[in-house]
């Protein structure tokens, strides 16, 4: 699940469809959680271990280090999101390397080609985190990016794997999905978008409706006396 907010998270944990959670900066300023160890720590409680992804916020690699350990430090449930590439384009797969050799499991986020997942795949990340709706912001599809980079995955039997975030729609996820992602991370308000529909509703109406008159024949023949056989 894409969020920090841990209402949402129980709420979805105790409907058994939680494996985990991703944040990053955006969605923790979003969601009004300014204390990024406070949130963490608590969506690590609620998660046990499953993990929650935290991201660095710093285009230093050394600062990138540091900070990957403190978090590490929080929980054992603690995922280390790093950027493939910093915002001057400088390469992060040193960072992911570093913290992988130090146990820190790493979810390399912000990965919008083929070829950025298999270089954060060959430093060591646990996942890469491929951003459907950025993929397709660049006029690209994401279908294909996902479905090619699970086959070189396979193909060389790589232990990485596709996280795909970025969901803008309800489609997405079922995109996702069938092109071989392993780990789809849904922001909250598509749940129930998935789960609802119309026609589902009226038939369990009709069903319910037939149940209490089936029950109602039964009533019937008993007042009539001949509900005993
Ligand atoms: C996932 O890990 C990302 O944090 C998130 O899905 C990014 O989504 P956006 O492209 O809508 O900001």
């Amino acid at each position: 699940m894409d969020s920090g907010d841990s209402r949402e998270v129980e709420k979805w944990l105790q409907q058994g469809v939680v494996d985990g959670v991703t944040t990053n900066p955006s969605i923790m300023l979003k969601e009004g959680i300014y204390d990024m160890e406070d949130g963490a720590r608590r969506l690590c409680a609620l998660l046990g271990d499953r993990p929650v992804s935290v991201e660095v916020t710093t285009n230093d690699q050394e600062d990138m280090i540091r900070q990957g350990r403190v978090f590490a430090s929080w929980a054992p449930n603690v995922v280390v999101k790093i950027p493939v590439v910093n915002e001057f384009g400088e390469s992060c797969l040193g960072v992911i390397s570093a913290l992988t050799h130090e146990g820190i499991r790493v979810n390399t986020t912000a990965i919008l080609s083929f070829n950025q997942a298999l270089v954060a795949t060959k430093a060591g990340a646990t996942y890469v985190s491929i951003f459907a709706g950025r993929v397709a912001d660049e006029g690209n599809d994401p279908a294909v990016v996902i479905r090619n980079v699970r086959h070189w995955l396979d193909d060389w039997d790589y232990p990485a794997e596709i996280i795909v975030g970025s969901i803008r729609t309800v489609m997405d996820i079922q995109n996702a999905a069938l092109a071989g992602a392993h780990i789809i991370t849904i922001p909250p308000p598509f749940l129930p978008k998935m789960l609802d529909h119309r026609y589902t509703r009226e038939t369990v109406r009709q069903f319910n409706r037939d149940g209490e008159k089936a029950l109602e024949q039964i009533a019937e023949m008993h007042a009539r006396g001949n509900g005993d056989s």
